[in-house]
């Protein structure tokens, strides 16, 4: 059992069964002086002054306490790196054309084919432990640079394994439909794609694809995840990252779980995913790591009622482990507000993997917490740059480093 004593606010989402959207998302509770109760894997109260005999009591005065972050959205798992591709991008190169001539996804998947399991494990685990260290205490990890059996095998297999060590709580994304590896024509590897659906059923509970000009059609994407759907995967969608190219428009009509990107996505294919339940993941990383002044229309989604969540995106196009940078982007980019980034990073991310009981600090919630050195939450995002978690708490443990 451990006592928080005294942290100067807690700062929390107000409960709830499903994402907020519209001006609730805009909504937390400050509780100044509070004490939090925790017991196993649960808060077990959240009070002015707890008295608790035989708890373990942890001194978080002056500090700031909100639940832990969930990233939505990752590639974690790749072998190597791409430094030499934003000198590319510096010249113009768009992250198509960088795609079209074999670099970009492909670059990764011929570094990633090329390591054994153990050292992929290695380089993961690495940008695992940051994420943690930055206040992500639920990922989601997708394949997709293996577009072979093996390879996406071996990725899926170290997401598990990450899964296994009761770090950060892992959901496992099945993402054979990245990019169409080199050696085969398009209407082969998306066959290859739905033959290895079954072979991954263990290892992932989501499937997505990248339906994007230069990657997978609507029709691609969509006999694809329609398999992948009739198998009893959760569904995800790449869509719209750079125009409304009709992914946000399948998505809607699949009911996909989340469709994420959405930066080109059309006011008329944002109503369809408002009014179809699909949460929009948001990734402002993504034209930062771009170069690009193309972000998601934040305040175009709020206004018209679509649950937003944050997402790191992590891959090497777009390097970055830490949820707090996506929340200052999302501030100093789309013009969301501090609350707004806090809701769509916590609970509202945590539906976008289905997981219904983190992300409010509330009796009976899942005890994933970070106690930040914050004068008041909205430093977060207000004060860039740097890492504002001291202690990460997850599932009611605390992680060291
Ligand atoms: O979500 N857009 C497709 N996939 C990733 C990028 C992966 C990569 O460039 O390696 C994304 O941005
Ligand atoms: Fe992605």
């Amino acid at each position: 059992m451990y006592l928080l004593r005294g942290a100067s606010e807690v700062v929390t989402p107000r409960p709830a069964v499903k994402p907020h959207f519209g001006d609730a998302m805009g909504v937390v509770d400050r509780r100044a002086n509070t004490d939090i109760l925790i017991e196993g894997d649960k808060i077990i109260k959240v009070a002015k002054h707890i008295e608790a005999p035989g708890a373990e009591v942890i001194d978080v005065a002056g500090k700031v306490v909100v639940p832990g972050f969930v990233d939505p959205h990752t590639h974690l798992v790749w072998a190597g790196s791409r430094e030499h591709e934003l000198e590319w991008k510096l010249k113009g190169k768009s992250y198509q054309e960088i795609l079209a001539d074999g670099g970009g996804i492909l670059r990764t998947v011929r570094e990633t084919r090329a390591v054994d399991e153990s050292e992929l494990r290695e380089q993961t685990l690495k940008r695992f432990k940051k994420a943690v260290q930055f206040g992500t205490t639920t990922i989601e990890i997708k394949s997709g640079y293996g577009l072979d059996e093996d390879t996406e095998l071996k990725q899926l297999r170290v997401a598990n394994w990450l899964k296994s060590l009761n770090l950060a709580d892992t959901v496992v994304t099945f993402m054979g439909a990245h990019a169409f590896p080199e050696g085969l024509s398009r209407v082969e590897y998306v066959s290859e794609v739905i033959r290895i659906l079954p072979l991954v059923k263990d290892l992932a509970e989501y499937c997505d694809v990248f339906c994007e000009e230069g990657a997978f059609t609507v029709d691609e994407s969509k006999e694809i995840l329609t398999a992948a759907k009739s198998l009893g995967f959760k569904l995800k969608i790449h869509a719209d990252e750079f125009g409304d190219t009709g992914g946000g428009r399948l998505g809607a009509e699949l009911g996909v779980i989340t469709a994420d990107h959405l930066a080109g996505s059309s006011l008329e294919t944002i109503k369809e995913l408002s009014n179809s339940g699909v949460i929009g993941v948001l990734l402002p990383g993504t034209p930062f790591a771009l170069l690009s002044d193309h972000y998601s229309p934040a305040r175009k989604m709020i206004a018209n009622n679509l649950p937003i969540a944050l997402a790191t995106d992590c891959n090497p196009n777009c390097y970055t482990e830490s949820m707090q940078l996506v929340q200052q982007l999302a501030v100093f980019r789309m013009g969301m507000t501090p609350a707004e980034a806090l809701v769509s990073s916590t609970i509202n991310a945590a539906f976008a993997i289905g997981k219904k009981d983190r992300g409010v600090i509330s009796e009976g919630w899942r005890a994933d917490l970070l106690i930040c050195d914050v004068p008041d939450y909205r430093h977060l995002t207000y004060h860039f740059g740097i890492n504002h978690v001291d202690t990460v708490i997850i599932g009611g443990k605390i992680i060291d480093g």
